[in-house]
């Protein structure tokens, strides 16, 4: 079971998520279906407006691969750095900006600002 914690300042509170295994999908359909307004346009990962920010809540590194076309986006708009597009993989410490529509959920406890 994945727990996600959405923080923002369009937030009375923070919301907090349980997400079972059966319903893992993208962040951004996850935020929508418990009202948290993420800002986001396209829905298609194109536009960059759902860029959240994302952290792990656990001590350790873990690494991660982003998909090619949240690489560009998230470069384009000046998010990651080219060291960082070019990687293959990037540790998840500290917190990295990720497309709400592209990142999906899985078993994972991860707090999400925006
Ligand atoms: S809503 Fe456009 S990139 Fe996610």
């Amino acid at each position: 079971m994945g727990n996600v914690v959405f923080l923002g300042m369009k937030l009375f509170d923070r919301v907090q998520v349980e997400v079972a295994k059966d319903v893992y999908g993208s962040l951004l359909e996850l935020a929508r279906a418990h009202n948290v307004p993420l800002p986001c346009d396209c829905l298609q990962g194109h536009c960059g407006a759902c860029a959240v920010k994302v952290a792990p809540l656990r001590t350790e590194t873990g690494m991660i691969r982003l998909s090619p076309r949240e690489r560009y986006l998230l470069f384009a708009a000046g998010k990651i750095s080219r060291t960082q597009y070019h990687a293959d993989t990037l540790p998840d410490h500290p917190p990295l900006w990720r497309l709400a529509c592209e990142y999906q959920v899985a078993d994972e406890k991860i707090m999400v600002a925006f």
